[in-house]
């Protein structure tokens, strides 16, 4: 099962208000079936605020889920800069405007100084669609490595590199596979990094024995989907040099952890030291306006860019950059950064205190605002808890905390508030927690 069906509603629930059953089944007919929701008896959220939601009987619920309103549901400098220029001037970059050019310099300000180039798009999918086309140009390979439990997009390219979509999704032919880096359960983690890149030249050699010239590593750098997966700090510095010294180049996808996330860094891969050639962003950069990026060494972006024009219709457009520069700005006035790394460490913390009175808690780890709590039925064995981690994420539903499971057997929480999370904050999501672990340990469904 893929881990989008693992968090899908699942069977009826008898406790489904009339209020949400009609519009459950007005969605499904008129949007069909591709479409998921969440949790057996679904949410309908009407308002949010920080890192609160609301529902349309006003109950309120913490989000624990969403990095996309990453300074908060609602954050007022955001909702300011949109609409301010909402009313002024929303067009698109084959004209001139100096804020799309500012907000470009300064987001390029937060990377390394070889990265000097940003292309701007709507979603994550399409960053990353443009990615691997530019590793491609650049390397003239066509082999693209990926992680075994990865998703990077929903366009045909990038379908094709997400394997987390399951069996039926085909993977791109010359995609293959590596497993994460999990010093939990498949590598020794006190030689993760040197273990990690000789498993990267292993999958390498293979490709290049099926006659695939390999083109690059794509990773999501804290490899969310995968299990969360941030320890030890400078684990990817071997992998990115294995991956270099065969010709290929490395995308950071940090839809998932950038923007300051992580708490050390911020970037997913600043945290490890290494400098990527090709970063792609999303989710978190407009707190919910539809913008992406993907920023770039300008030789490796030339390969692509200097034959190929580049027109995205909605890409760039001044209202998403408004959107875009009062993030960076809020990031930097409120320091959320730092918050992240404090105030995720004492969650981290707190759920570590939790693990000695609830056996079911195999690890807990991750970085700032990004953890995984991986669940077990055995802790000597690590028998993943598949089945009772999605019972746990609907016991926290019901105590009013949303989350979602993600690993290949779907026994990862992963714990992934809005930046706006406060220390406060953490002691509704620990009692939620003790409490359905609780009821799954004694049987109470
Ligand atoms: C790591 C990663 N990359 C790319 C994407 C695709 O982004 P989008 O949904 O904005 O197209 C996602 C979405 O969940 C993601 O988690």
């Amino acid at each position: 099962m893929t881990i989008m069906d693992m968090n899908a509603h699942r069977g009826a629930d008898e406790s489904i208000s009339d209020d949400v059953r009609e519009i459950m089944e007005r969605r499904s007919r008129v949007l069909g079936q591709g479409y998921r929701l969440f949790y057996r008896e679904p949410v309908h959220l009407v308002r949010g605020q920080g890192a609160y939601l609301w529902d349309a009987a006003g109950h309120q619920y913490l989000d624990m889920y969403n990095n996309v309103p990453s300074v908060g549901h609602g954050h007022p400098r955001v909702v300011a800069a949109v609409a301010e220029q909402m009313a002024t001037l929303n067009t698109h970059t084959r004209y001139l405007h100096r804020a799309v050019v500012d907000y470009a310099e300064d987001l390029l300000g937060t990377m390394p100084e070889s990265i000097d180039r940003l292309m701007l798009m709507c979603s994550g999918s399409e960053a990353n669609d443009v990615a691997i086309r530019v590793a491609r140009a650049y390397t003239g390979g066509e082999g693209i490595v990926v992680t075994s439990e990865s998703y990077h997009g929903n366009t045909a390219l990038t379908s094709g590199h997400s394997p987390a979509l399951g069996a039926a999704q085909p993977l791109d032919p010359a995609a293959r596979l590596i497993a994460p880096p999990d010093g939990y359960r498949i590598f020794d983690p006190t030689r993760l990094g040197a273990e990690y890149a000789a498993e990267m030249q292993r999958v390498i050699d293979a490709m290049t024995a099926d006659g695939i010239r390999f083109a690059g590593f794509l990773a999501d750098t804290i490899f969310s989907s995968d299990g969360v997966f941030a320890h030890p700090v400078g684990l990817l510095g071997p992998v990115v040099d294995v991956v270099h010294r065969n010709g290929g180049v490395v995308i950071a996808d940090e839809v998932q952890p950038g923007f300051a996330r992580t708490g050390v860094s911020f970037w997913g891969f600043g945290m490890h030291g290494v400098e990527p050639d090709i970063v792609t962003m999303g989710k978190p950069m407009g707190n919910g306006i539809p913008i992406s990026g993907l920023a770039a060494k300008a030789e490796v972006l030339g390969a692509y860019a200097d034959r190929m024009p580049y027109f995205n219709t909605f890409g760039g457009n001044p209202v998403s950059v408004a959107a875009a520069q009062a993030v960076l700005d809020v990031i930097r006035d409120e320091d959320l950064q730092r918050k992240a790394l404090v105030v995720g460490a004492a969650l981290r913390s707190a759920l570590t205190d939790l693990a000695k009175r609830h056996e079911l808690i195999g690890d807990v780890r991750g970085s700032g605002q990004f953890t995984g709590l991986e669940l077990v039925t055995d802790r000597s064995r690590r028998t993943p808890a598949g089945p009772l981690a999605i019972e746990v994420v609907e016991g926290l539903r019901h105590r009013g905390v949303l989350t979602s499971v993600a690993g290949r057997d779907g026994n990862i929480l992963k714990l992934r508030p809005p930046l706006a999370f406060a220390e406060d904050d953490i002691a509704w999501v620990v009692d939620a927690l003790d409490a359905a672990l609780a009821d799954v340990r004694d049987g109470q469904l």
